[in-house]
């Protein structure tokens, strides 16, 4: 037991490992993690709809999405794709959820609305290209390692007109802020979110100061199995996202003091890059 207490204890290296896939695709996990994006209780999956429909106007103001086509890349549910395609754009929806594209599938049926949907890994399928906008919402990009990033650049990079424009938002020094260590046991913690089943939860939480990165590591103990869900936090600030994102072949042509909120001290900010010519 202190072996394996320790073990739990120990800080991993920085984005040693990736769990983000599990959280998504387990379908245990999967069924929980769709009924959080639907909920407006929590802003666990995504934000409330009042927040999608500031974050849209803003978008549709900046751009005019009539007309133009737009790849939204962890699209979930769907519930700003089918915002887009409301306001007339072209859209082309991407998740690795099963669940999230079914639902997103059957609500844009219901709702008579034209968008194209694709159960797949944005780091690893090639994306569909000759796009106008690329979006990736919901800090996303913070929940990937520095060369998973990377591989992503790449990918939207491809799938981009050559004046296209990639709209994404990432966590801020704020929250990074305001995260702090801690270390807890509970007892069938949000059950059944981990599992139908009984359970023990631990739950880890680390900075890594230098790096700016903050970690959230689960241990679920099963009475049949221990498992594991690491997830990760990239903070950025805007000067390290444009030096990111120059080294990535993009330039930042502005940068959103709260994407989504009026608030100046935001815990997220978003960010409008185009391909550097
Ligand atoms: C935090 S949610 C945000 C969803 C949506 N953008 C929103 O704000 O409502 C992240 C979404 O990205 C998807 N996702 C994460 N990594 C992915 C990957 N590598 N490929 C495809 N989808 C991914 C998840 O399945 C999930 O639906």
């Amino acid at each position: 037991m202190f072996k394996e207490l320790t073990q739990i204890d120990q800080k991993p290296e920085v984005f040693s490992v990736y769990t983000t896939d599990k959280l998504w695709t387990e379908p245990h996990l999967a069924e929980q993690m769709l009924q959080a994006h639907l909920s407006q209780e929590t802003p666990m999956a995504s934000r409330p709809l009042i927040a999608i429909d500031r974050v849209v106007t803003w978008i549709d103001d900046m751009f005019e999405l009539n007309g133009k086509s737009i790849c939204d890349l962890g699209c979930g549910p769907g519930l700003y794709a089918e915002k887009y395609a409301l306001l007339g754009a072209k859209v082309h929806g991407l998740d690795f959820s099963v669940n999230s594209i079914q639902y997103a599938k059957g609500s844009a049926s219901k709702c008579q609305l034209e968008i194209t949907y694709e159960v797949a890994n944005y780091l690893e399928k090639a994306l569909p290209s000759d796009q106008d906008i690329v979006t990736l919402i919901y800090c996303d990009l913070c929940a990937i390692s520095a060369s998973q990033r990377q591989k992503l650049y790449s990918q939207v990079r491809e799938c981009l007109k050559p004046d296209g424009t990639f709209v994404f938002d990432v966590f801020s020094l704020s929250a990074f802020d305001s995260f702090t260590e801690h270390c807890s046991f509970a007892p069938n913690y949000m059950h059944p979110f981990w599992s139908n089943n009984k359970y023990y939860t631990f739950h880890n939480a680390f900075r890594y100061e230098g790096d700016r990165v903050s970690l959230d590591h689960y241990t679920i103990v099963e009475e049949e199995r221990t498992w594991h869900v690491y997830n990760w936090i990239q903070y950025f600030t805007r000067e390290s996202i444009r030096t990111e994102l120059a080294d990535n072949g993009f330039e930042v042509i502005e940068i959103v003091n709260g994407f989504d909120t009026e608030e100046a001290n935001s815990s997220s900010f978003g960010v409008i890059a185009k391909l550097k010519l």
